[in-house]
C-alpha cells in the first residue's frame, strides 16, 4: 500500500518507555534497516519497508519545516533531535522523540543514516502539538513546497527567538533536561 492511499484513523498508538523504534538507511535515505518495534508501532511487514524512504510513514501533520531542519543538520554532519508524529500502515498515528544522526566510516565517508525513537513525554507534546498545528497552518497557505518551507521556517525562528532559545535548547527544555546558559 502507497503511503498517499493511507487515510489518518485518529487512533493513536504508542509503546514501551524501554522500546526503542530503530532505523537504519544507506546514503540516499532507503531504509536497510528496520527493528522489530519499528514494524510492530508501524505496522509494516519488513519487505514492505526495506529499500523505501521514511517519507513511506509520513504523517500530513508533519509540518516540512521540521524535515528541512533534519536533512540540513544530517548534511552538515550534525545530529538533531527532533518531535516526529508518523503515520502507520493501518491509519493509526504514533509519537516520538528522535535521534538520527549520519553514520560515517573510519575514513569519515557516509556510510548512511540511523535514527533511534524513544517515546516523548506527553508534557512535551503538550507544547509540539499545538506548534506543529500554527507551523502547518503557515504551510497551507502556500502551493509551492518551498515557499511553504520558507513560510514555516520563518515562524519557527519567530517562536524560537521569542523564547529566547535556540532550537537544540528549544527540544531539551521539552524533554526535561537542564540546558546550559
Ligand atoms: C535516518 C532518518 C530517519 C527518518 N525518520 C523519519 C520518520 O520517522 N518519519 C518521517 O516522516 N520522516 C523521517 N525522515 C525524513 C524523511 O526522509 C523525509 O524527509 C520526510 O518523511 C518528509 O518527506 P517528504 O519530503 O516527501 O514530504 C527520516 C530521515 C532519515 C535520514
Amino acid at each position: 500500500m502507497r503511503q498517499s492511499d493511507i487515510r489518518p484513523t485518529g487512533v493513536e498508538r504508542t509503546f514501551g518507555r524501554d522500546e526503542i523504534i530503530v532505523t537504519k538507511t544507506d546514503p540516499q535515505g532507503r531504509i536497510t534497516y528496520a527493528n522489530d518495534v519499528f514494524l510492530r508501532v508501524s505496522a509494516y511487514p519488513e519487505e514492505e519497508m526495506v529499500g523505501q524512504p521514511h517519507s513511506m510513514i509520513r504523517h500530513p501533520d508533519m509540518p516540512r519545516a521540521v524535515f528541512k531542519l533534519l536533512w540540513d543538520s544530517l548534511k552538515d554532519n550534525r545530529e538533531i533531535f527532533c518531535y516526529v508524529v508518523n503515520l502507520a500502515g493501518d491509519g493509526a498515528h504514533y509519537w516520538v522523540l528522535a535521534h538520527v544522526t549520519a553514520s560515517v566510516d573510519a575514513q569519515g565517508t557516509l556510510v548512511g543514516y540511523h535514527s533511534n525513537r524513544r517515546v516523548p513525554s506527553s508534557r512535551a507534546l503538550d507544547e509540539i502539538r499545538p506548534l506543529y498545528r500554527q507551523l502547518l497552518a503557515a504551510e497551507q497557505g502556500h502551493s509551492r513546497p518551498a515557499d511553504a518551507i520558507a513560510a514555516s521556517s520563518a515562524m519557527l525562528a519567530n517562536v524560537l527567538a521569542a523564547r529566547g532559545q535556540s532550537y537544540e535548547e528549544f527540544i531539551w527544555t521539552l524533554a526535561g533536561a537542564k540546558v546550559a546558559a
